[in-house]
């Protein structure tokens, strides 16, 4: 009995050890009290995104969270995140790379998780996509697919029916980096998929379904779990359950062969017209075109890197474009003084019937504070990674190499110094003559990261809720649908999603 009672107390002190031995290199840095293994798991299911912003106002600007059995030292101060991002990028030029993505080479394969030196690279030969000329051409095109969300739009406000904005804006966002990034329409929100691009119609099937496993919930594959307790046990456990029809690593696993079906067709397709001379300029072919150029490049940008690149812009510009957009939609139908001097501005500017050309976009000056006000009250990505590439000191504490430190900027974005009453929704705090923003850390509000490693991706983002908006709000204004809960429900996946979709009831001006 004796012997049984020795070898329990063996395991069970050689389990603890296990799952505290990664904090104790950090166990200087200060963290809230946590249950050993699970971490501040239970906190961050009952807070959500919030658990930052509340552990940066009880902890201060640095401080230990752990995930698990996972330690990530937090920095939430703009400078602090300045420091690391930007001043200290040659220590900190990468990303970690997350449980999630460890069993999926088309998530590890993109810019989000490559690391330098391919990484600069890489994304060098993918900013052009991204310059102020193919921006401009890009309008047009926005204008096209915002015309067939307005005729959706008219359907419902004559029908007197509430529209779930989110579905409609992600497929408005996808559509427009389809065009933008591989030159296919992909139809999604005037669906015209009888005419024989059913390949177009699978292959967003199967990014939207890509992005639906990819969360860190309930439906997160159970080997994602057990990777964050026990990480040897990741791979194991996810070969098991990839078996199991219904599994969320089943899910994940029969997701991702689909989408490397899609995607290696995709590029089999552009491949067959380039050599027929078909020239395009869209993202997929200038990584195309540089592989061609160099045995280096083609060392470089191997299929599994296109691919993943090209997969990557797909589902990095689409979901949170749409998102964010909705987000704002919602904001706006929740303060009416602001629809009413945002409309201002558009009627003055930009009239029902006139066309925004890219060059006039900048004007509106006051549809572009509304936007940034909306990312600052829900930043989409509330947590940006960092990984350290070798031991360095941060405010006195010693950072060993290989430890995980994050940049906390939704803390950033509600700190009171920098945001006074940070939970009110006021845009004019953006207005850049006004006291609030002239005091303000130029990195207080960066809801698309910070430094070299910042969104690639922004520009477009900006100018395409920008024109949205202007749109929209030429046309109709926004209410909250009765069917929608208030406050709005988020949940924190990888990013800030509405859990129900932000449903809205739309009204024709009486201009229309
Ligand atoms: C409102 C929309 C968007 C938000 C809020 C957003 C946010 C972010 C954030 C926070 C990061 C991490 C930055 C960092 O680590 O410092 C990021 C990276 C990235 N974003 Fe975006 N993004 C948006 C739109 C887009 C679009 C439209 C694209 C492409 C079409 C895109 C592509 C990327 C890529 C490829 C990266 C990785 C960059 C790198 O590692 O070099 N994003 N984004």
């Amino acid at each position: 009995m004796a012997l049984i009672i020795a070898v329990f107390f063996v395991i069970v002190v050689t389990i603890l050890i296990y799952l505290q031995w990664p904090a104790w290199k950090l166990s200087k840095i200060p963290a809230a009290p946590y249950i050993s293994g699970l971490g501040h798991l239970p906190l961050m299911a009952k807070y959500q995104a919030g658990v930052f912003i509340k552990l940066a106002k009880q902890l201060g600007p640095i401080y230990r969270f752990q995930l698990g059995r996972q330690p990530i030292v937090f920095v939430a101060s703009a400078d602090l995140c300045q420091e690391i991002a930007i001043r200290k990028f040659k220590v900190f030029p990468n990303r970690v790379i997350l449980p999630y993505m460890k069993e999926s080479w088309i998530h590890l394969h993109g810019l989000f998780m490559t690391k330098a030196p391919d990484w600069a690279r890489m994304r060098n030969i993918l900013l052009p996509t991204f310059h102020t000329e193919k921006l401009s051409a890009y309008v047009p095109l926005m204008e096209r697919v915002m015309g067939q969300v307005v005729e959706i739009l008219d359907k419902h406000a004559n029908a007197g029916e509430d529209v779930n904005m989110t579905q409609l804006l992600q497929r408005m966002a996808l559509d427009v980096i389809g065009e933008s990034a591989f030159g296919t329409g992909f139809k999604l929100v005037k669906p015209s998929w009888a005419d024989g691009r059913s390949e177009d119609k699978d292959m967003v099937n199967a990014v939207l379904n890509s992005l639906d496993t990819l969360t860190m919930n309930e439906k997160a594959p159970v080997s994602t779990f057990a990777g964050l307790f026990f990480p040897f046990l990741q791979h194991p456990i996810r070969e098991i359950m990839k078996r199991i029809p219904g599994t969320g690593d089943w899910n994940q696993y029969t997701g991702n062969l689909l989408l490397e079906a899609q995607m290696r067709a995709l590029l089999e397709r552009r491949e067959a017209e380039m050599r027929d001379g078909v020239v395009r300029s869209d993202a997929l072919s200038l990584l195309l075109d540089a592989r061609a150029k160099s045995q280096e490049m083609r060392e470089l940008l191997t299929d599994e890197r296109v691919l993943a690149l090209a997969y990557e812009l797909m589902m990095a510009g689409s979901e949170s474009t749409g998102t964010n957009l909705c987000y704002t939609l919602y904001f706006i139908a929740a303060h009416p003084e602001v629809a009413s001097k945002m409309v201002k501005e558009i009627d003055e500017l930009a009239p029902l019937g006139s066309t925004v050309a890219f060059e006039d976009v900048d004007k509106f000056k006051y549809v572009d504070q509304v936007i940034k006000e909306s990312m600052r009250m829900i930043t989409f990505s509330p947590v940006v990674a960092r990984e350290a590439m070798e031991d360095i000191k941060v405010v006195g504490y010693h950072i060993p190499k290989g430890t995980w430190v994050w940049l906390v900027i939704n803390a950033l974005a509600q700190d009171e110094e920098d945001f006074p009453e940070p939970h009110l929704f006021r845009p004019e705090r953006f207005d850049p003559d006004c006291a609030e923003a002239k005091k303000r850390h130029p990195y207080a509000h960066s809801p698309f990261g910070i430094g070299p490693r910042m969104c690639i991706g922004y520009k477009l983002a900006y100018l395409e809720m920008k024109l949205a908006l202007i749109h929209f709000y030429q046309r109709y204004t926004f209410e909250h649908s009765p069917a929608m809960e208030n406050p709005l429900a988020v949940r924190l996946s990888i990013v800030v999603r509405p859990i129900h979709g932000v449903k809205l009831r739309v009204r024709k001006r009486e201009i229309c």
